[in-house]
């Protein structure tokens, strides 16, 4: 009787790894050595393994159905359009939008925001406008907006985040009110550095309220956050493939039907055109106005069993489970070492994600990177392309570690004992 609480807790724990020992074996890329030690991926913000199902529709799709898509009339072609337009269809599910019309395929979430920022910016705004831009957002969601008003004579200002990373609504509130110039806020739905949940349905209802339309990047959002773009009302919503099992090549644009069929189209080209002529040139309907040129019709047709899969593991409770213990695990012994400091932790521990960004008093990232890859653990090192954010930590960078529904309880366990290992070594 007196063990059953341990037992129980035993029972959990082993169920838990049960479940992620099956979801590994279906990446074959967790299966390897570096350096001759077995591989701890822990570097997953900036691109994510391969799930089977994925790698064999894209051999299958590759070396079979392979024909342009959307213009033939033969089969491999109509099975190729197919496909595609499957592709899209599954990301409508996930994202929960409307329509097809709504979800545009562009080669990723810097592809998206940057036909965002330059449509956008030069058809719903006018000189001296302002576009709200989140401090911590990754380059490809500062940049653009910068090219885009220095081009059409507007301007970006900075939506600065609280001292542990986490956005104040009430400081978002007080810019908003104070300027009735800015037309368009962008942020992130979770930061790759700070790997925070953001408020953005909070925040999309604030901006609304000033009327001030919101973009949410959301390339590490739809990783660990359930998205439903109808409930968050964002306007636009970004991903990429890439970071959610799909190949690389691939990204999403959501947008609300009547904002995009509002804006002009951001590249001209094949597919995109309802009639071409010299005097004058008349567009495609959506989605089809804003994807110009062969697509990566491949990489588009994959998301579908990537996205299955995320939706697999984002509602499987051990999955959940485990990741809470990860994070657990990290902030309790991490916090513990002297001179270390994780770069972004929210008050409410619900709200961190496993992406953990690490200043180590002494200890340059890239020689902790260095070593650890040398014990077969893969970690980021440096800049993350979000210099605003990880400057105001550090001026050397940042060490990044981040998580996915396949890294175990072990793993976790064996990057903390190693980086302690690092520290000593490196001090
Ligand atoms: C938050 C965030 N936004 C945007 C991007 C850009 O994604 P991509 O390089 O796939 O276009 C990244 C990539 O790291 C990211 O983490």
């Amino acid at each position: 009787m007196l063990f059953r609480p341990k037992t129980k807790v035993c029972l959990v724990l082993l169920q838990v790894m049960e479940i992620i020992e099956q979801i590994r074996e279906e990446f074959p890329a967790l299966h390897q050595q570096v350096w001759g030690k077995p591989l701890i991926y822990l570097d997953n913000a900036a691109t994510t393994q391969k799930h089977r199902k994925v790698l064999e529709l894209q051999e299958r799709m590759s070396s079979l159905t392979n024909a342009n898509i959307h213009r033939a009339l033969h089969k491999l072609s109509a099975d190729a359009t197919d496909m595609y337009e499957a592709g899209r269809e599954a990301v409508r599910l996930f994202l929960g939008a409307e329509s097809r019309e709504e979800i545009i395929f562009t080669s990723g979430a810097t592809a998206a925001l940057n036909l965002i920022a330059s449509s956008l910016v030069r058809s719903h705004m006018i000189p001296g406008d302002k576009v709200l831009v989140c401090e911590a957002e990754h380059h490809s969601n500062i940049v653009p907006w910068q090219l885009a008003c220095e081009a059409f004579g507007r301007s970006v200002e900075v939506l600065p985040v609280e001292e542990n990373g986490e956005i104040s609504l009430e400081r978002l509130s007080e810019l908003l009110e104070a300027d009735d110039r800015i037309r368009i806020l962008t942020v992130n739905h979770i930061s790759n550095v700070l790997g925070i949940i953001n408020p953005v349905a909070e925040i999309v209802r604030l901006a609304h309220s000033k009327g001030v339309l919101v973009v949410i990047d959301g390339a590490q959002g739809v990783v660990h956050d359930k998205v439903s773009v109808k409930e968050m009302d964002c306007d636009f919503y970004v991903f990429s493939g890439h970071k959610i099992y799909a190949p690389t090549g691939i990204g999403v644009l959501y947008g609300k039907r009547s904002l995009l069929e509002s804006m002009p189209p951001y590249m001209g080209g094949g597919d995109m055109v309802d009639s071409v002529s010299f005097s004058g040139t008349t567009y495609a309907p959506l989605p089809l106005k804003f994807e110009a040129g062969t697509p990566n019709f491949v990489a588009a047709a994959c998301l579908k069993p990537a996205l299955e899969f995320a939706t697999a593991v984002r509602d499987d409770v051990q999955v959940r489970e485990c990741e809470r213990r990860i994070v657990t695990a990290m902030v309790g012994e991490l916090q513990q070492l002297e001179g270390l400091r994780i770069c972004g932790l929210p008050q409410d521990l619900s709200l961190k994600t496993p992406i953990f960004s690490l200043s180590i008093e002494g200890v340059h990232p890239s020689d902790a990177a260095q070593m650890l890859d040398k014990m077969g653990i893969a970690v980021r090192s440096g800049l993350m392309c979000a210099e605003p954010i990880v400057s105001r930590f550090s001026d050397q960078g940042l060490l990044r570690v981040s998580f996915a529904p396949y890294n175990t309880i072990f793993e976790c366990e064996t990057f903390i004992s190693k980086l302690k290992l690092v520290i000593n070594m490196l001090l």
